[in-house]
Formats: structure tokens, sequence, C-alpha cells
């Protein structure tokens, strides 16, 4: 796997004790193919040596802005235009705050400054801090710049604590640039235009099928592969959105930026989505929600013994219209497969389900399966002026994306005098 072959990255460590981990970090970019350099802070070397990371990557590691040595070897601003990118990890709060007010007082902000390469951050750091209010609006504005945050993620703290805050594992890190460099070559990726469009915008999006259970070995679902709802997800953290992602089974890796919830059933579904709809913006409901469940079902295998058997199914809750109905809603769009009349019947759901925007693709197209594809077309319809949009066929990820900047004029235009202060609906 040589995803970063050719790839120049600027690792940034800076204080605290998940600093270790950014030397497995370093080997793992480098057996990416990615050719690393490593500044690291004065915090970062009380937890770890210089030394390490020279040997990990070969090259010599700086440390100090006004060091005639380095200077003269490799500047501070050659080292700014030799990155491709640049990754921060651990990101300490102390970082976060000078990186959001600019300072440029060592080597690493100095850095920051000089460059126009996309920047990442991996925050770690005791969950107080991370939840602090001075940290929340550094990262917001950090955010509103275009700066790419790779978690933090939940767990076990160093300091004894659990919660929200510490470093990915490194492999996540890598992972997760990986797809957002891969993202940004393609293009696919939000652009510097776009990179803001949906900051401080929570999004709250369902992906996948959902298996309803016979017995203890079968079950009733569909072929949705999910493919859809983690693209969108994906295009709306590079847009800058927090993303909380209700996934059915599925064989899909997510962006470990993504706080994923994994369900089985339409019920599991249902309950994750509605502990999760508070604070939520926006509302994507792209599963392919089993209609029906078994009436019962079968704590033993069934066996097979008559020529023919019935099954009694009752109707699965609709979850789309379950927050479309909540008295303080998101705004919620809905997806519609269609395999006749899509704009008629799309249009129907619309106002059936109280949406304010639907995507409907047409299921029946030859060669365009849709199901389990990598590529997708959809038509997107509001209600205002029977607004309409064709997004073209492309990668799902281009039709991701696309459909996320519908979403953003949407939101944009929709009635001010509706919204709250927390910005719902
Ligand atoms: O009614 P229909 O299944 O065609 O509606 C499709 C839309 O409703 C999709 O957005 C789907 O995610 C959502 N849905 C749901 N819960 C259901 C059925 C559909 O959220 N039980």
């Amino acid at each position: 796997m040589h995803a970063l072959k050719n790839k120049r990255i600027l690792l940034g460590v800076t204080g605290g004790i998940a600093a270790y981990k950014s030397a497995i970090l370093a080997r793992r970019l480098i057996d990416a193919g990615a050719t690393v350099r490593v500044v690291m802070s004065a915090g970062a070397q009380a937890f770890i040596q210089p030394l390490t990371f020279q040997a990990l990557t070969g090259n010599p590691v700086h440390t100090d802005l006004l060091d005639p040595a380095a200077e003269a070897a490799m500047g501070h601003i050659e080292l700014a235009r030799w990155a491709d990118c640049i990754l921060i990890a651990p990101a300490s709060a102390n970082t976060l705050a000078r990186l959001a007010h600019g300072f440029a007082d060592d080597l690493l902000s100095t850095l920051c400054l000089a460059s126009d390469a996309p920047l990442f951050v991996a925050p770690a750091m005791n969950r107080l801090m991370w939840q602090n209010p001075a940290t929340v609006h550094n990262c917001e504005v950090l955010a509103s710049r275009g700066v790419g945050f790779i978690g933090p993620g939940d767990g076990a703290q160093a300091c004894g604590e659990t919660g929200s805050g510490r470093l990915l594992e490194p492999e996540d890190i890598r992972d997760s640039l990986i797809a957002r460099l891969q993202q940004t070559d393609a293009g696919d990726r939000a652009t510097p235009d776009t990179r803001l469009l949906l900051n401080g915008q929570k999004l709250l999006i369902t992906a996948g099928p959902t298996r309803e259970a016979i017995d203890p070995v079968r079950f009733i679902s569909n072929h949705s592969s999910g493919k859809m709802g983690f693209a969108i997800a994906e295009a709306a953290v590079a847009m800058g959105a927090s993303v909380t992602l209700v996934a059915g089974p599925v064989n899909l890796q997510a962006d470990p930026a993504i706080r994923r919830i994994d369900v089985v059933s339409a019920d599991e579904m249902l309950s994750a989505v509605m502990d999760n709809v508070s604070g939520s913006t926006v509302f994507i409901s792209v599963a392919a929600v089993s209609d029906y469940r078994l009436e019962q079902v079968m704590d033993q295998k069934i066996k097979k013994s008559q020529d023919q058997m019935q099954l009694s199914l009752v109707r699965n809750p609709d979850i789309l219209k379950s927050v479309s109905t909540l008295e303080k809603r998101p705004f919620c769009v809905g997806f519609a497969a269609e395999t006749e009349n899509v704009e008629a019947h799309a249009r129907a759901k619309l106002q059936h389900k109280q949406l304010d925007m639907i995507a409907a693709n047409h299921v029946a197209q030859p060669g365009n399966p849709v199901f389990g594809s990598d590529t997708n077309a959809l038509d997107v319809y509001w209600p205002a002026d029977n607004g309409h949009e064709s997004i073209p066929s492309g990668s799902k990820q281009q039709v991701a994306q696309a459909l996320l900047l519908v979403l953003a004029r949407q939101l944009a235009a929709s009635d001010p005098s509706d919204t709250d202060a927390s910005g719902k609906h």
C-alpha cells in the first residue's frame, strides 16, 4: 500500500503524553510511501527525543526557529514550501490556541503561517480541556479557515479520566489523512471555496440497509451497500460539518473524524437517531430501511417441513417521518429510490414526509444498478417554487459533494424566522 507515494508530509509533534504515538505514526506514513520531516515543539521534546524521529524518518528533526545551523541547511521558509501537507499529531490545546491566533514565535507555528499546504490537526488532551469553550472556539476558528480535524477519539485517557480528547490510533490518523488527500487530489473533496460551507453544522446521517431477524440465522434485508451515505458523511466532514453516521450492517470503513454508530435493525436505527437528533441541524436519511419486520422473531431456527410457509410481517417505524414531525426538528433531507414517475413520487414523498429536500434516484435504469455501484445520479427537489436540480452521473463522492452544495444553498435560503437561536428549524 503506497497511497502516500511522493507525498512530502511535515509532521508537527507537540506536547503531551500522546507524543509517543507520533513515532509509530511517522513509521506508518513512511510505510505508506510518504517522505516525512518532523518538527517538534519544546513541549514535545519533554516527552520524546528528536533522535527517535531522526532515526525513523532518516531526516534531521527541526526544533528551533532561530537555529543558524538548521537555517543554513533548510530554512523555515524552504521547509514550509517543501511540505505537500502539514499534519500536527498530537495537537495540544496550546497548539490549537496558538494556531487560531496566528502566533509565530516558534518553528511549527511559523511554518503553519508560512505555508499554504493543507493543514490537518489530530487533537489530544484531557476531556475537560477539549470541551472548554476556549478550545471549542479555537477549533471553530481553525475549521472556518479550512483546517482539517482528525479526531479526537473517545476512551480512556492518560490522566485516568474517560471521554473525548484521546489521540486517534496512528493507523486511523494515517487512513483519515489518505482519504482526505485522495479526495483533494481527485477533486472530489471540498475545494478551498467549499471547505467552510458546512462549518458549524451538525449532521445526522443514516446509511446502509437494515436487517430484520426471522430466526437466529436468517433475516430480511435489501441490496443497499451504504456507499452513498458514507460518501455524503465524508464529503460533509470535508466541508467542515461535524457528522454522526448511523450505519446499518455494511462492509465499509468510515473516516475516523466521523462519529459512527453501528446498528442492525430498523428499531435500533430509530433509537440511535432519536438519541442523537437533539442538537443536529441537518438530518439526511439515506438508509434503505426495511419497511417490514417479523411480527414475531423465532427463538429457534425454523425447520423446513411444509412446501409453503407464511411469515407475518408488521410495518417498521418511519425513521425519517419520526424526525421530520418533531416539534424542534433539523433540516430534513430524504432519499427516494424510484422505478418510474420519479418526480411525481419524489414530490409526493417530500410532502407526505414533510421534508425540506428530497434526492431521488432512478433505480431501474439499464446499466445503472445504483445499489452497490460506485456511481450515481440524483434529481433533487424542494418545496419552494417547485425547486429542482439535477446532479449528473458521477462517482458517489462527486454526487455527494454536489448534493451538499445544493443542501448548503437550501439551508441558507431557509427562512431565518423559522430558525431558533441554536440554528434548528
Ligand atoms: O417511503 P420510502 O421508503 O420510499 O422513503 C424513503 C425515505 O424514507 C428515505 O430517506 C429513507 O431513508 C426513509 N425511511 C425511513 N424509515 C423507513 C422507511 C424509509 O427513514 N421505515
